[in-house]
């Protein structure tokens, strides 16, 4: 905790959808919270919610390696990786381009983890969280249907990845996350999804509240109920 007992939050992808609503919510209760974005129309809303301004897109290494020199000295109790995309329309492992499987699968599930390990240094020791935007989609046993079978593959990708950085961390006392909000009214999750950012940025902030500390690393939806990897 800082001196005011002020909680600090980092949102990686903070310029709409879920990233922007998690930084309002937590804003909201009284962290201190630090945003990315990517272009000027995010900053605008970002820094409406509440939030300080960075900038950073996670699948060009400069620009991780010129946050990480932004924050120097920064320490924070939650870094949350929250960017995402959904890869080609036609979701067709078959007919997908090199270049779609490749930027799929950099910014949904290499890059979270290259960016993580490079904020490492910066997570609060004891308290400390970090949480990666996961889907339920990414459980493997899970899939009997092929739905959007190249983003699930991310995903489930992602959580690999999740599970060998949180075996990684050696010494660290800090808490890993992958988490799944649900399935919500967002540009990616569309309009006729049940849950609304509010609502799920609202179950977010309280498993992530409640996690602090623990050191209980998991898989877990945004009502805090164990997920399958
Ligand atoms: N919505 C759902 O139902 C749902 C369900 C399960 C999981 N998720 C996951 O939740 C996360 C957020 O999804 P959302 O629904 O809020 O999607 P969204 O509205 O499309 O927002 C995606 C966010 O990711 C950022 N982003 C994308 N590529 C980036 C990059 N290379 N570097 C930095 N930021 C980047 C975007 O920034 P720009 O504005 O600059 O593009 C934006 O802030 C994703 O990881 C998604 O897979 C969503």
């Amino acid at each position: 905790m800082t001196l005011n007992n002020q909680r600090t939050a980092l949102v990686v992808g903070a310029s709409r959808g879920l990233g922007l609503g998690l930084a309002a919510e937590l804003a909201s209760r009284g962290w201190n919270v630090v945003g990315t974005v990517r272009d000027e129309a995010g900053a605008a809303r970002l820094a409406a919610a509440g939030a300080r301004v960075e900038r950073v897109d996670i699948a060009d290494p400069a620009s991780v390696a010129a946050l990480a020199r932004s924050l120097a000295g920064e320490i924070f109790d939650l870094v949350f990786i929250n960017a995402g995309i959904k890869g080609p329309e036609h979701q067709d492992a078959a007919q997908a381009s090199d270049d779609e499987i490749a930027t799929l699968f950099l910014v949904n599930a290499v890059a979270p983890v290259r960016i993580a390990r490079a904020l490492l240094d910066r997570v609060r020791d004891g308290i400390g969280i970090v949480a990666f935007m996961s889907s339920d989609l990414g459980n493997i046993a899970g899939n009997s249907d092929g739905y959007i079978e190249l983003y699930r593959a991310s995903k489930a990708a992602l959580n690999s990845l999740v599970r060998s950085f949180t075996a990684s961390i050696g010494g660290r006392r800090i808490t890993v996350l992958a988490v799944h909000p649900g399935w919500v009214r967002t540009d990616m999750g569309g309009a006729e999804a049940p849950l609304s950012v509010e609502a799920s940025c609202r179950g977010i902030a309280d498993v992530v509240e409640r996690r602090a500390g623990s050191l209980r690393h998991g898989f877990v939806d945004y009502r805090g109920r164990d997920m399958a990897w």
